[in-house]
């Protein structure tokens, strides 16, 4: 749950219990706070799962009321208030206002909703969110806690070293916190509320709190107010309504010169004139330590961990109130070293000594250049970012603070505005957040508009020694997640090839096919030796992992959403090795085809010369049975050595095996890891003559132009190039595909073709030629993956 991340389209209207002034088309009980904290009555919350709500219900709950709520969806938070009594509906019915007492709204709701039409109908009060917070803290000694960055963390800091302190108090704050179990809780033992306050719609001035503590003033939610000046008079609101001590941030200049002048205020920071200040600052990795200096007075150390010179600054806000409130340094200092992370700030969300994942809510450019300098300093090697910018209103207000923001990021990878619940801007994305950040001077920046890719393009990037950050309001968190989850399986893959081999997320297949199409591998994983190999495929066996081998992807249409599970390129070690014994060549299948048909001529060995005209490597001969030049694979095989499911070892000889045109099936389930070819001792000159008449055919009917391969099976009735030549098919083409005008049964690439332009042509071809031919063409192109 997050105040500010609400959305407002209810009126803007004054709290009813300030007065006859109040003019309300509202029903509303005359004593709220008495309402809310001293009887007993039947609330219902519209909106209950939004962010804020569900602290409200919380509250409430604990205050003894009979709570219900609706919402369009159930979240964890509605599963939790369930247990506790919540009476949740998954839809907003009218007749909930009938047997309500009271509707609390969150702002996200707008006017028309079914149960606020009703409640006005039976005359029944209605409240805003905030004027019931406002009310429920107006029954006991409210400290508020302001400002534009920091104020969840702090409001839970604050709510902690009270608690630890002995002050029992109540709180409500802006997320869940580990450390304070939930994010609002009611103790009726304690005197103090301490809430976090949110600036973002004007309702922080709903407020009469004892204490307000001010982290810093700043240009935010221009969509709501017009300017700084405006932003400011909210605050000078506050102040005015606050009956004890303003404690305000001395480093911030505008919470300063808004604060300096009052009688009541306690400044804090590292400015000399500070009331309370931090010496002797030391930033280290995840922790800071810092000595307090109370005008004059050395009041001891104080160790925080959590990271970054802004809690420092938040941290000293606290020391300075708890201790006004009595709480002895000491005290206040032992609870801080306890003190973690609230979720989404700065969560650990993986570590190894390889990565460093976390996940930032920071979403306003001087929360991600704070963000930005504490993950620089935690020392990894690379910061690499992935950025949701957080409504279309703020992205276009402050898009050039956002240019500069990213300057500490060593890659950003930027994605599509999240509107929370704000209508697009038109010309409003993500691209014009690149665009800045490049505009800046930055060269690492790429715009992901797709969300779920953006996990994809960061996960590509990662090199050992790389912290990967996620930062906004929205949900791209999802998106650290999943590259986590896929990163705990990437280690382990790592681990089973060794130093030698390689393992890469989300591999763009596209790198590794001749035709230059296809979407990612999950997992691309290189082993170098067959041990790593098998061990592999019993990994994969036992984590219920896709397996798939890929060579040198010539005869391969990867869709364009690529492949699940582990793509496995045998290559480099001893899958590329070619040995000569007599006239028999041993072949790894990383191996070219190519190369045996050279080493063979190397040797003197002759019959292997049409391989020359084959682009795949060994594994992709053997699986298909490839040919060229009226031979194919198995005609030279001997033996062929393999692992089977279970990554055990076999040898065949080729009168063992079962092999058709363009297919071997033993390979559909096993795996080949290398050949033993035999020719037959010839001269250099018929060799050299052989493979220079493959050269020939290949260079006078075959495009040079990207492709994969023949694409069709021949039929029996024709060969199917010479099929698509007569149907008048040559150069039909969908998007960059297009048949090749050199060869009928060749698809090229013109350049950015996707998989489903060349699937699409596929299919247009197989339909005209059974539509005017009767023929059934068969592909012999292998396609695999997920559609894009
Ligand atoms: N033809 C046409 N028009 C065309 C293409 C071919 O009339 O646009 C005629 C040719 O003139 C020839 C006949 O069709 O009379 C067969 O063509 P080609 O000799 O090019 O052989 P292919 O059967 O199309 C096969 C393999 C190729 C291999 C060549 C060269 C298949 C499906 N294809 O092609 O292998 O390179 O022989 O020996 O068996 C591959 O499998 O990926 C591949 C390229």
């Amino acid at each position: 749950m997050k105040p500010v991340s609400e959305e407002r389209s209810a009126p803007e209207q004054p709290p009813p219990w300030t007065g006859p002034a109040a003019k309300s088309e509202r029903a509303v009980p005359l004593d709220l706070p008495g309402f809310l904290t001293r009887e007993h009555h039947r609330v219902h919350l519209v909106g209950v799962a939004g962010s804020g709500m569900s602290g409200i219900a919380a509250l409430l709950i604990e205050l003894g009321h009979t709570v219900s709520g609706s919402d369009k969806v159930s979240t964890t938070e509605t599963d939790r208030l369930q247990r506790l009594g919540l009476r949740f509906r998954e839809q907003h019915r009218p007749e909930e206002a009938g047997t309500a007492d009271l509707i609390v709204f969150s702002s996200a709701i707008k006017n028309d909703n079914p149960i606020l039409v009703s409640a006005r109908n039976y005359g029944k009060p209605i409240v805003r969110r905030a004027e019931a917070l406002a009310a429920i803290m107006r029954s006991k000694r409210g400290i508020v806690i302001a400002g534009m960055h920091g104020k969840t963390t702090t409001s839970a800091m604050t709510a902690h070293v009270l608690r630890e302190g002995g002050l029992h108090p109540c709180h409500y704050v802006g997320a869940e916190i580990p450390v304070l179990g939930t994010n609002a809780h009611w103790d009726s033992r304690g005197q103090y509320f301490v809430a976090e306050g949110d600036e973002s719609d004007g309702t922080v001035a709903l407020f009469r709190p004892e204490h307000t503590l001010i982290l810093n003033i700043e240009e935010e939610h221009l969509d709501f107010y017009a300017d700084l000046d405006a932003i400011e008079k909210v605050f000078a609101q506050l102040i005015t309504q606050t009956a004890g001590t303003v404690f305000y941030n001395l480093d911030d200049k505008n919470a300063a010169r808004v604060c300096r002048s009052l009688a009541r205020g306690i400044s804090y920071g590292f400015a000399d004139e500070a009331d309370y200040r931090a010496v002797d600052i030391r930033l280290t990795g995840f922790a800071s330590t810092f000595r307090v200096d109370h005008r004059g007075q050395d009041l001891g150390e104080a160790v925080l961990n959590v990271p970054g010179q802004h809690n420092v600054h938040n941290a000293l806000g606290v020391i300075a109130l708890a201790s006004e409130l009595g709480i002895a340094f000491e005290k206040i200092a032992k609870s801080l070293a306890k003190f973690e992370h609230a979720r989404r700030r700065f969560e650990i969300k993986y570590d190894s000594p390889r990565f460093l994942l976390v996940d930032d809510y920071g979403h306003h450019p001087t929360e991600i250049r704070a963000t930005l300098k504490a993950a620089r300093s935690v020392g990894r090697k690379r910061v690499l970012t992935m950025f949701q910018p957080h409504r279309y209103s703020r992205t276009k207000a402050l898009r050039k603070e956002f240019g500069r923001a990213f300057d500490d990021a060593d890659r950003v990878v930027v994605t599509d505005v999240y509107g929370s619940s704000e209508a697009p801007i038109p010309g409003v994305t993500g691209q014009i957040i690149a665009d800045e950040i490049v505009g800046h001077g930055h060269r690492g920046v790429s715009y992901q508009p797709r969300l779920e890719w953006v996990h994809r393009a960061v996960g590509n990037m990662l090199e050992s020694g790389d912290l990967v950050l996620s930062l906004g309001a929205g949900n791209i968190h999802e998106q650290l997640s999943a590259l986590a989850a896929d990163l705990v399986i990437a280690e382990k893959l790592k681990e089973l090839v060794g130093e030698g081999g390689d393992v890469r997320l989300y591999e763009p297949l596209s790198k590794h096919t001749t035709l230059r199409v296809g979407g990612p591998a999950q997992f691309w994983v290189e082993p170098r030796t067959e041990k790593a190999f098998a061990e592999l495929i019993r990994f994969c066996g036992d984590e219920n992992l896709p397996l798939f081998v890929m060579g040198r992807g010539s005869n391969l249409l990867v869709r364009d959403g690529g492949v699940r599970g582990v793509v496995v390129h045998p290559c480099g070690g001893d899958f590329d090795k070619i040995e000569i014994d007599g006239v028999e060549i041993t072949a790894g299948v990383g191996a070219k085809l190519k190369e045996v048909a050279y080493a063979g001529k190397a040797a003197g060995i002759g019959g292997m010369e049409w391989m020359e005209g084959i682009p795949g490597a060994v594994g992709g001969g053997l699986r298909m049975n490839a040919g060229a030049m009226g031979a194919q694979t198995f005609e030279n095989v001997v033996r062929v050595r393999y692992l089977d499911a279970n990554g055990e070892a076999h040898t065949k000889s080729r009168d063992e095996l079962e092999v058709h045109y363009r297919d071997f099936p033993l390979l559909e389930k096993n795996f080949a890891v290398s050949a033993v070819f035999r020719g037959q001792p010839a001269p250099l000159e018929e060799i050299v003559r052989k493979l220079e008449a493959s050269q020939e055919k290949r260079r006078t009917s075959q495009p040079a132009a990207k492709s994969a391969g023949c694409i069709f099976k021949n039929p029996d009735s024709c060969p199917a190039g010479k099929l698509v030549d007569e149907l008048g098919l040559k150069n039909a083409h969908v998007g960059k595909a297009r048949v090749s005008e050199v060869h009928g049964n060749f698809i090229v690439n013109d350049g950015g073709a996707t998989a489903a332009d060349m699937l699409e042509l596929i299919e247009k071809i197989k339909a005209t030629a059974l539509a005017k031919r009767g023929i059934e063409l068969e592909t012999e192109v292998q396609i695999v993956g997920e559609p894009g």
